[in-house]
């Protein structure tokens, strides 16, 4: 009896039934007062006393799995019903629109790879952060206008805690957890205090980079810089460095790529000039190494930053800076090829 039980048990389990008469068909063969498993609940009265025990579990057992199988191919062919009565599994899919990568998104991406592929890895860091990780490891003496209510974000109550306005903080949270070498990238939001207008926002995107090790020279960043413009603006790209100030490197410049739109000759777009300025550059100051924990006097580093607005701008030359973050889905949709 306990075969012909097991064998039962493997029978429910391999059923199938394509509609509902067939599911029926099923259940009077096993569940019904003639079925399987009553003739089963017949021959079980003959047992002797000391199996009963046992069979009796086994028998009750079957009868609710085939019960619960019944059930489940009822199921299954109702929905099979209702499939074959309302959809026309021939038809074509209709297209079906995947989202788009915002063109932030898209051109942070573009710079980070083209750093990945020279050596960089990512470093995030938080969008709240302390003066001394913003300003004061950055060697920005107290009476730096940047710290100035006019430029930066507080938190109110908190006169410590700010929100970033330049990325450069990532590098002081990487400095001060890691020595060199260091070879990082840091993509991020940042927050400034300015009126919101088609040519500035209260807060945009950075890529900064940050490189300290034993030898590090400008002409290490140069090159860098310059395999940077011709990746990400094509290979016929110049660049030109002009000297400027920025309180964390020294010396210090600005970096122009040949206008992207006329190749230098001079247009509406680069005003003229045939350059367009897009990043801020230098030796990392040995006071900010050494206010980080790293000894200047082994290490040098070089480090550069730059919006990725003014990137994606050069790239799809969007006029007003407003249209980045206000998600028209008729701007966003424009980038459907780009992704
Ligand atoms: N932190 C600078 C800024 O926000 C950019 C920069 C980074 C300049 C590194 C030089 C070196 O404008």
């Amino acid at each position: 009896m306990i075969e012909r039980i097991k064998q039962l048990l493997d029978e429910v389990e391999q059923l199938h039934a394509a509609s509902p008469e067939e599911v029926e068909a099923l259940r009077i063969k096993y569940l019904s007062k003639k079925g399987e498993i009553s003739q089963l609940m017949d021959d079980f009265r003959t047992v002797p006393a000391e199996m009963k025990k046992e069979l009796g579990k086994r028998i009750n057992e079957l009868k609710s799995r085939a019960t619960e199988r019944i059930n489940e191919l009822k199921a299954g062919v109702a929905v099979l019903d209702t499939v074959a009565d309302d959809v026309d599994l021939t038809r074509t899919p209709y297209p079906i629109s995947l989202g788009t990568r915002h063109p932030l998104t898209i051109v942070k991406n573009e710079i980070v790879d083209i750093f990945s592929r020279l050596g960089f890895t990512l470093a995030e860091g938080p969008e709240v952060e302390d003066d001394w990780h913003v300003y004061s490891s950055m060697n920005f003496a107290d009476d730096h206008p940047a710290r100035d209510m006019q430029d930066t974000f507080f938190v109110e109550a908190h006169p410590d805690i700010i929100l970033r306005s330049h990325t450069s903080s990532v590098q002081a949270r990487v400095m001060e957890r890691q020595q060199p070498p260091i070879r990082v990238i840091c993509p991020g939001r940042v927050y400034r205090n300015e009126a919101v207008s088609a040519r500035a926002h209260c807060f945009f995107h950075q890529v900064e980079g940050l490189y300290v090790d034993k030898n590090v020279s400008f002409k290490d960043l140069k090159q860098v810089l310059l395999l940077f413009a011709q990746e990400m603006f094509g290979s016929d790209t110049k660049i030109r460095l002009r000297p400027s100030f920025f309180p964390f490197t020294e010396p210090s410049a600005e970096m122009d790529v040949s206008c992207t739109i006329c190749g230098g000759k001079g247009c509406s777009m680069c005003k003229g000039s045939g350059w367009l300025e897009i990043l801020g550059c230098g030796m990392v100051d040995p006071a900010v190494l050494e206010a980080n924990g790293i000894d200047s006097t082994v290490y040098s580093g070089y480090a550069f930053g730059m919006g990725i607005e003014r990137i994606a701008n050069l790239k799809y030359q969007v006029k007003d800076l407003r249209m980045f973050s206000e998600n028209d889905v008729r701007f966003l949709e424009e980038f459907t090829a780009a992704n």
